[in-house]
């Protein structure tokens, strides 16, 4: 039987008995109540409640403005729905980076205000003190490597990271400090399949890639691009499962249609 299949709780200590037994961990990210009971009770292992909410479900064009307590409102949201999934929040920019105590206060408030159950932060060894401030409160920390958006004015571009071997060592090297430092996973998004099968096979702590390939142990998307409801952009790495885009406009266009053809509501649906 495998370890999926077997728990009724996802901790972090299930995923590293995925990693182990070398069972795939699948990750979706969720902003709302809705969603995450769907993706739920579809059996993911992990659901992260990104600050990609901050373009998802915002609007906004990076996710540098999203703030700690719009990140508490959708993590309480998806917290609602939640019974098996692990459920991992990301801190916003400016809540964690060069103060470890507001980076502890951060994590914190995410914790007692949702009820998640671990906090994700972008880089490496330059938040060393954040992340192990964090780590004293017992906070379960997932790291993030690679394309970190919350950095996108330092790089000007979403383009593949460590494509040259002095970046490609540096993430390496950072990958390993973040598994010393505690984190019980890390997420690779967007570096050559090669670096991130390199990494994973290093790393005792399960490594979860977005556009690093399948040579990890597990992948996480951000579900509004994998259902089409979103199709602004199309990276290589993005399957899309659903052209929602596309359906949901049928739909919206067929019921705006019924109600001016006066077709909506009918006998049967009025009281
Ligand atoms: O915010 C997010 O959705 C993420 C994933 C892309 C890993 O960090």
């Amino acid at each position: 039987m495998s370890v999926h299949k077997e728990v009724k709780k996802v901790t972090t200590h299930v995923l590293q008995e995925m990693k182990r037994k070398g069972e795939k961990i699948a990750m979706l990210t969720a902003y709302d109540y809705t969603m995450a009971k769907i993706i739920d009770s579809a059996g993911i292992d992990v659901v992260l409640v990104g600050d990609s909410a901050s373009n998802v479900m915002a609007g906004h064009e990076t996710t540098l403005p999203i703030t700690l307590n719009e990140m508490i409102y959708h993590a309480s949201s998806v917290i609602r729905a939640i019974n098996r999934a692990l459920v991992v929040v990301d801190l916003p920019f400016g809540t964690y980076q060069g103060n470890s105590k507001e980076a502890l206060n951060s994590a914190i408030r995410i914790m007692k205000e949702s009820g998640a159950h671990g906090v994700k932060m972008e880089g490496g060894k330059e938040i060393k003190d954040s992340i192990e401030r964090i780590l004293t409160a017992g906070i379960p920390v997932m790291g993030h490597l690679g394309l970190t958006p919350q950095s996108i004015y330092k790089f000007g571009t979403y383009t593949v990271r460590a494509k040259e071997e002095e970046e490609a060592e540096r993430l390496l090297e950072d990958a390993k400090l973040l598994e010393a430092y505690g984190c019980f996973a890390i997420v690779l998004e967007k570096i050559p399949a090669a670096l991130a099968k390199k990494v994973a096979e290093t790393l005792t702590i399960p490594v979860i890639g977005i556009g690093a390939g399948g040579g990890v142990d597990g992948q996480v998307l951000v579900t509004h691009d994998m259902l089409g409801m979103t199709h602004e952009f199309s990276p290589r790495f993005l399957r899309r499962y659903l052209n929602l885009y596309e359906s949901m406009g049928q739909a919206f266009k067929q019921y705006i249609g019924d109600v001016k053809a006066k077709d909506f509501p009918n006998e049967q649906e009025s009281y």
